[in-house]
Formats: structure tokens, sequence, C-alpha cells
């Protein structure tokens, strides 16, 4: 077998972004400018939603979605612990408790069914995680909201160009939160954006976003120094600069093809392991169309498969694995708020999961060394 370097991930950008990103640097307008609104305009317009508000991070979107959602010190949002810290964390600096909930075992995603049991006098919100790109179980999560009067954030860092029921991530109706972080399907280095039809919610975003001023920095401009700025809220400084939104731009325009791809490499990693009865593939319900921000595998715990070796023994072949999420739970800072918890199908799912190596640029001599050494290995391990 020969030898190849396949990294984990890698994103998709050329020399358009270069030259693109070189033009705003010498036009001198670098932040919060007509670029960022560009990218506002093609995200929004692409997902179906009335409004996009650019920040500099999924995690501040998520921060001023929960804010502006009413979320108060004292609450409880209820998450899953199979997610990003950014998740959890983005709920505790709203002065909120995360309160951990069971994943469904096959999509990964919240499990409605204790969603519901969570729910206490103190429970404010949902924080709906469209996991690895996979919508959440949406519908059932707004009927229990609705029944207890609670809020929903989506969390949708990984979805971009996922959908649920034929309607696209980022327009289901609430406050939806992307991340353009190298790893995600689109990047602009660092980045993220909020998609509402709430007009009030965008404007009150753009205002939070900017240390709460009251005039934007283009209005300030145009005026030419004759108006001044009140600073009516607290705010923040979560702009986006006008290089990432003019990456975002170009990005938008390569999105068809980066989630066709993926799609592709996809599909022929889940033709390849057809026949591993080690191995499970990831499960997509109907009327879901997953984004495939990365392929998670999951080994069938009644093989014994040491998934940590195994992510060892890929990278001494040139692959470059990562094991599943961490849960949140298990993780220092929430151990030490909560104490012990215990979430069997989240630990579970976290210790036998492994993501494959994915990126648009992926050929099809790569896609089968991943597999064939996979298979090879699997093998040797019996
Ligand atoms: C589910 C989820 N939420 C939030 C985030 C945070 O995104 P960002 O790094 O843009 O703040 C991530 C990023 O890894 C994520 O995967």
């Amino acid at each position: 077998m020969s030898n190849m370097e396949i990294p984990f991930a890698l994103p998709y950008l050329d020399d358009e972004e270069v030259e693109a990103v070189g033009e705003v640097i010498r036009s001198n307008w670098v932040s919060q400018g007509a670029r960022v609104k560009d990218f506002e305009n093609a995200l929004s317009e692409y997902v179906g939603a009335r409004f996009g508000i650019a920040t500099n991070s999924c995690t501040s979107a998520l921060h001023l979605s929960l804010l502006l959602s009413g979320i108060m010190p004292g609450d409880e949002v209820i998450c899953p612990s199979f997610t990003c810290m950014a998740t959890a964390n983005a709920i505790h600096h709203v002065g909120a408790s995360p309160v951990f909930v069971e994943i469904d075992p096959r999509t990964f995603n919240l499990d409605p069914a204790y969603v519901k049991e969570a729910i206490t006098a103190r429970t404010r919100g949902i924080m709906a995680v469209h996991q690895i790109g996979l919508s959440a179980e949406m519908g059932e999560l707004v009927r229990i909201a609705d029944e207890h009067d609670l809020v929903i954030v989506e969390d949708a860092a990984t979805a971009l160009g996922g959908e649920y029921k034929g309607k696209r991530i980022g327009s289901l109706g609430s406050p939806t939160c992307f991340s353009f972080h190298p790893r995600k399907v689109i990047t602009s280095g660092e980045g993220g954006m909020i998609t509402t039809d709430d007009e009030a919610f965008a404007e009150k975003a753009r205002i939070v976003r900017a240390h709460g001023a009251s005039i934007s920095d283009l209005e300030r401009h145009f005026a030419k120094g004759t108006i001044y700025a009140s600073y009516p809220v607290v705010g923040y400084n979560y702009r986006m600069t006008d290089m990432q939104g003019v990456m975002g731009v170009i990005q938008m325009k390569k999105l068809p093809f980066i989630l066709q791809r993926k799609r592709e490499i996809c599909q022929t990693y889940d033709r390849l392991l057809s026949d591993v009865d080690e191995v499970e593939t990831p499960y997509v319900p109907e009327e879901v169309v997953h984004s495939y921000q990365s392929y998670l595998i999951r080994f069938q715990s009644e093989y014994g498969i040491d998934r940590d070796g195994m992510i060892r023994q890929m990278a001494e072949r040139g692959i470059s694995c990562r094991h599943g999420i961490a849960p949140l739970h298990w993780e220092p800072y929430y151990r030490d708020l909560f104490g012990e918890m215990h979430l069997p199908v989240t630990e579970e799912v976290s210790r036998n999961t492994m993501f494959l190596p994915i990126y648009p640029a992926m050929n099809e001599d790569e896609i089968d060394y991943v597999i064939s050494n996979l298979k090879d290995l699997i093998a040797l391990s019996k």
C-alpha cells in the first residue's frame, strides 16, 4: 500500500479569496462595512430567512441570540452534552445553566423524550444543536417549546446547507447561528451569523453586536461626523471584518459545489463500509438533508474495537482522524459545577465514535486509502 498523507479537514480556498481579501485591504474599509452586508444578504437569501446578522464567531452569535431571546441569570436552558463546549458556554455567558440531556443514539441529536423530562419551573429555553450537520428533530422540539412556553435557539454551527422537511436550516423559525471556523462547511477564518425573520430582533442584534450603539459605523461614516451615537443598552464587540465578509461572499458561491462534493464522498464512504459489520455509518432520517460537515462512524461496541488505538494506527499510516465529541458533563468546569452525571447513550456514543477525514478537494485515491486502511486495521484487531 502506497504511503499518503491525508489531512483531517481542509478549507476550500483558492486565489479568488486571496485576491478579494487584498482588494478589501486596499479599499481601506476593513471592518463591518459593505462586504459584511453582502455576506449577510447572500447567506440569509440562501437559507430563506429575512435577515442575517454577522458576528465574529458562532459562539458570540449564540450568546447574542440567547440574550435577545430573554434568557436571564438563573434560567435553565436544555442542551445536549454531546456538543461543542461553545454551546454550553454561550448559555453560561448569559448567567443561565445548561441542562445536559441525552441524545438519540442514531442521530446524535437531542432526544425529545429526555428534553420533556428535564423541564422544570426554571426552564426557559432549548438549544437545538444540529450536530455534525444533521438537523435536530425540530417538529417535536418546537411542539415541546410551544407547550411549555420556551424559546428555541438553533445551534447550526455545522449545518449550513442542511434541511429539515424541505426547509433549509436557518429558516425554521427560531434564531439560528452558523459558524465559519475553518472546519465548518464554509469558512471566513473565524466568524458567525444569526438568521431570523424577526425584524425587531435583527435590529437589536445589530446594535448589541456593536457596543450597543444607536447608529452603525456606516451611518456615522456617511453623515461625516454630523450625528452622535448614543448607547441605550450594554453591548459587545462582536463585529465581523470585511476581509471575513468578502471571504464569506466567495465561499457562498462555492457552497453548492462544497455540499455536492462532500455528499459524494460520504456516499462513497457509506458504500465502501456497507459490508463492514463493525462499523455503523451516519444515519440520516427521512425528510432531513445532511450538510455532511463531518463524517462520524461508530464502532459497534460488541466487537470491542479500541477506538483510540485505531486513531493512533490510522495516524501512523498518514491518515488523520479524530475521536467523537467528548461529553461536556465530563469536562472539568461543568463537572465541578454540576457534580458527577451519567448520560449512558452520550457516553457510549462518545467512546465508540471516530471522525474520518473529509474535505471537498479529497480525491478517489485518498478515499480508497482511508477505507482500505480502516478495513485492514479492523481485520488486524481480531
Ligand atoms: C455545535 C457547535 N456550536 C458552536 C460552535 C462554536 O463555533 P465558533 O468556533 O464559530 O464560535 C461549534 C464549533 O466548533 C460547534 O461545533
